[in-house]
């Protein structure tokens, strides 16, 4: 099993057979209120009618279409719905079924892009400490999470860290994004006089770093990220895997930070979680690069896909995840709601253990106190009661990280605090 105590699940085996609304069904029958949209994915709620008929109706029309050299109307309908979406002109789409082969596509993009225009120079990859962009081994070079690396030995060689953001002595307890720390984005242009100028490819960074315990940019960062990257000529990549599709009240990131980057990584939300599914999205700059230095026009352009890249079942599942974003208004709702929801896990602050919660649009992370020699070990504690008691939660570390559905109501919101208080108040 994927990142699971495998050992220990044997042991105690956790099972989840249902699932609708705001609740999965556990296999004893009890229901348990999804603290975490399954796995940041399930956006618009469990159990989405009008996904599962997409899905349905979809594969008895057209049940596959080869990914190469063909194509399907779903795809460049998704396409299109997607680049009248996002902001600017990140307007061509690049299909592919996961986060991770998001994150890859994306880095190889920027690699071959500075290639056909003549900075073959531009190798270097630039990610952050403490960013998941993945499993596969670009992400993983890029990504900050050492124990991800540790077993493998080097990886890519040309690639470097901008520090996290995450300074509990000087934005422990931020509502939003913490005013201390804009300064760290500088950190970029201290790499390019390391490196020396036409060395970087790209940086490569979660909005909101989801997966190492929401970690939210202070403020001006993200800007300052873009500045320095249009000074030196380096594309900029947000990873929207999580901030993707309404996470912070908006339908990305970018449009809720106003920074246009240069390319969007997407996946979970973008179908609802219904059906494997990424994306990248370029600016059309990029996109036209790829077409002019292509040679005759029966090369190929970009030498890169997967065999289920825009797979008609998830584009339809894609596609009606959309419409119920759009119909239900569900970004405007998180947007809505995200107030609420701040003054509720905010309402944490001073029970046992707690040292530190953070929070943006409808995540939170909420930071607990390690035990002394077992570190991860109070926050799987609670997971693991939080499961028990009918409330699932995602840990990373000794973090809990939230991330409901954009459906959730308040009395939703009061039980989940509810519930987390009665297990802070007992936890060891
Ligand atoms: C920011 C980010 N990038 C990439 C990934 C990887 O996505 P996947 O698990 O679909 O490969 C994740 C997964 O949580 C993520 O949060």
């Amino acid at each position: 099993m994927p990142f699971t105590a495998n050992r220990y699940f044997k042991d105690h085996p956790r099972v989840l057979v249902a699932a609708e609304g705001m609740y999965y069904t556990r296999d004893d029958g009890e229901r348990i209120l999804d603290a975490v949209s399954g796995l940041w994915c399930v956006n618009a709620g469990h159990g989405r009618a009008a996904i599962a008929e997409a899905i349905a109706a979809q594969a008895k029309t057209l049940d596959y279409s080869p990914a190469f050299q063909a194509g399907h109307p779903r795809a460049f309908e998704l396409a299109e719905r997607l680049a009248a979406m996002l902001p600017g002109d990140l307007d061509h789409l690049f299909f592919t079924n996961s986060g991770s082969e998001s994150v890859e596509t994306a880095l190889k993009i920027a690699l071959a892009y500075h290639q056909r225009r003549g900075e073959a120079s531009r190798r270097i990859l630039v990610g952050r400490e403490r960013g998941y962009h993945g499993v596969n081994f670009g992400g993983l070079s890029v990504g900050g999470i050492p124990g991800h690396k540790a077993d493998l030995g080097p990886l890519l060689p040309e690639m470097d860290l901008l520090p996290h953001t995450h300074d509990p002595d000087h934005n422990a307890f931020s509502k939003g994004e913490p005013e201390w720390g804009g300064h760290l984005a500088d950190a970029l242009e201290e790499m390019v006089t390391k490196h020396g100028s036409q060395t970087i490819a790209a940086v490569i960074v979660e909005p909101v770093a989801g997966s190492t315990g929401v970690l939210v940019p202070p403020q001006g960062y993200l800007q300052r990220l873009r500045e320095i990257c249009d000074i030196h000529g380096i594309l900029l990549i947000f990873d929207e895997v999580i901030t993707g599709f309404g996470r912070l009240g908006a339908a990305f990131a970018c449009d809720h930070f106003g920074v246009v980057p240069d390319m969007v990584t997407l996946a979970k939300g973008l179908t609802n979680g219904a059906a494997p599914m990424g994306a990248v999205a370029v600016r059309g700059g990029i996109y036209q690069t790829f077409m002019d230095s292509a040679g005759s026009d029966t090369a190929i352009e970009l030498a890169h896909g997967y065999t289920y890249s825009g797979h008609p079942l998830s584009c339809a599942a894609a596609l009606a995840a959309q419409d119920i974003y759009r119909d239900e208004g569900l970004f405007a709702r998180a947007a809505e709601i995200a107030p609420y929801w701040e003054q509720a896990v905010h309402s944490l602050k001073g029970l046992p253990h707690v040292m530190d919660i953070r929070n943006m649009g409808l995540m939170a992370g909420i930071e607990l106190e390690p035990m002394a020699d077992r570190p991860a070990a109070r926050a799987f504690e609670i997971y693991l009661r939080a499961f028990e008691e009918g409330l699932l939660i995602r840990t990373t570390g000794d973090i809990i990280a939230l991330s409901p559905p954009l459906i959730v109501e308040r009395q939703e919101i009061d039980r989940m605090m509810e519930l987390l208080t009665s297990l802070l108040k007992q936890a060891a």
